[in-house]
């Protein structure tokens, strides 16, 4: 059931039980207490009646001793016979000194030792008043209007009385009066309803408010999602518009490459078809044909080996191999004879990565250096460096070139952006993507003494 419901319902659900519960067990514990303090403030009221009343009827010391003379029979008639009348009363028995019954509403129980609490007696005859609510005890047929009586208010006041010789804290004799707790418990029901009222009044106060607290934070929070919802469903939109304007970009690239040695094509099969007639001048056209169909291939052939950077096979590579073998690949195919040294204070280094990438991306980085400073030496470190607190090496290729303004060092890692008359530039941003796939950068920084340093930084234990 709890599923179905929305967060602010539930929340009404729990919180109003939670306040019910409050309210019902507030006023389960609060009930013995009022039951408690009227019992105990109407037996103050019944000792103060029975005292002045055994005073009015000069009830005396001797009456408890002599309890069947008629004159004792006499005056507790007169003093205690009136409490029959106090609404409820059940029984009432007056003890003497030795917990003897010396007078009772029943007269049968005159001269008996009959009490149920003796230690209740026993505290009222050293002076103190004892009144309590005895669930358990039904005085027996004193049921009215045929309805049982369920409890009993049991109350025990110590008799003083003002003889010459006696002080008032001698109590001579303990009245017990049983009464039917109708009345009272009517009385408890009523404050405790009251009660439950007041209580659960303000506890319904305290759930509405709280229920607007969290109906307002859950809107918040609800208006809060769907605005991030709404914000990621844009952000996708628009990483979704730069991924198509750089596919439209890179289109717009390969198409502009492609179509320099295409129109020449055209133009030179036209200037054959002219001039037919000279063999010599078509040979010589058809040569320059098949020069710009080669760039054609080339142009095309590039693009396919950035698609073939997209798989990759890993295997534990040594690196320092693998920069000594890029070294003399490049010295040989670069057509330059170039001085390119490498120096590494590391012991053997071995990285799981795709050989054959990373080879590819360092061939990159040196060949841009070799061409940025033709004459001059080029210097490949190997090096371990922490990036973010992630420790890795770092592969660096260091030239004494020009090094690179601000203007081409925000456009670096562009595919097709290059200063180089005869350059693809597709170097760098293959480097950049190879690093990348490995879980590393290509960083390129100018130094102050002038050239430039790339590096290729890979985190220790890369995989792609
Ligand atoms: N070592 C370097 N020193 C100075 N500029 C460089 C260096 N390497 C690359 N660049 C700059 O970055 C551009 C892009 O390089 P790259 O992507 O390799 O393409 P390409 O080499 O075909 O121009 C180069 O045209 C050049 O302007
Ligand atoms: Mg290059």
């Amino acid at each position: 059931m709890f599923k179905t419901m929305t967060p602010p319902r539930m929340f009404a659900m729990v919180s109003l039980m939670m306040i019910i519960i409050m309210v019902v067990c507030t006023g389960l514990i609060q009930a013995p207490f009022f039951r408690q303090s009227i019992i105990d403030r109407e037996a103050v009221v019944v000792r103060d009646l029975v005292n002045a009343l055994s005073l009015e009827h000069g009830v005396l010391l001797s009456d408890f001793q002599d309890y069947s003379s008629g004159q004792a029979r006499q005056h507790f008639d007169s003093s205690f016979g009136t409490l029959k009348r106090l609404h409820g009363t059940a029984r009432i028995k007056v003890f003497n000194r030795d917990n003897i019954i010396v007078w009772s509403d029943d007269p049968t129980l005159v001269g008996t030792k009959r009490t149920a609490h003796p230690e209740r007696l026993a505290a009222a005859m050293r002076g103190e008043m004892q009144a309590l609510f005895n669930p358990s005890r039904n005085i027996s047929g004193i049921a009215e209007h045929g309805q049982p009586i369920i409890g009993t208010i049991e109350c025990y006041v110590p008799i003083y009385l003002h003889e010459i010789g006696t002080t008032r804290m001698d109590a001579m004799g303990v009245l017990s009066l049983y009464r039917d707790p109708k009345d009272l418990n009517q009385t408890i029901q009523k404050d405790m309803y009251l009660l439950w009222e007041v209580i659960g009044g303000a506890g319904f106060i305290l759930f509405l408010a709280l229920y607007k607290v969290f109906s307002l934070v859950y809107d918040r929070q609800k208006t809060a999602e769907s605005k991030f919802s709404k914000l990621t469903l844009e952000h996708e939109r628009i990483v979704q518009i730069e991924k198509m304007s750089a596919m439209g970009e890179l289109v717009g690239e390969i198409a502009h490459q492609l179509n320099n040695p295409l129109v020449g094509v055209i133009n030179m099969a036209q200037l054959a078809e002219r001039q037919v007639h000279d063999p010599q001048r078509v040979l010589e056209l058809l040569a320059q044909v098949r020069k710009a169909g080669t760039e054609c291939r080339d142009i095309v052939q590039r693009i396919l080996r950035i698609n073939q950077i997209s798989r990759s096979e890993l295997a534990p590579t040594d690196i320092q191999d693998l920069i000594h073998d890029t070294i003399t690949f490049c010295q040989q195919s670069v057509d330059l004879k170039h001085r390119v040294d490498f120096s590494t204070s590391q012991p053997k280094t071995a990285l799981t990565v795709d050989p054959v990438l990373i080879r590819q991306a360092l061939f990159n980085l040196i060949h841009n250096a070799i061409l940025a400073a033709p004459d001059k030496p080029v210097h490949v470190a190997l090096t371990t460096c922490n990036r973010d607190g992630v420790n890795g090496i770092q592969i660096s290729v260091t030239d004494a070139g020009d090094g690179f303004g601000p203007e081409v060092a925000a456009k670096l890692f562009k595919p097709f952006f290059t200063t180089r008359s005869n350059g693809n530039g597709l170097g760098l941003p293959v480097a950049q993507h190879i690093a990348i796939k490995h879980g590393g950068v290509v960083i390129a920084e100018n130094l102050t003494e002038g050239g430039a340093r790339f590096s290729i930084w890979l985190p220790t234990g890369a995989t792609p």
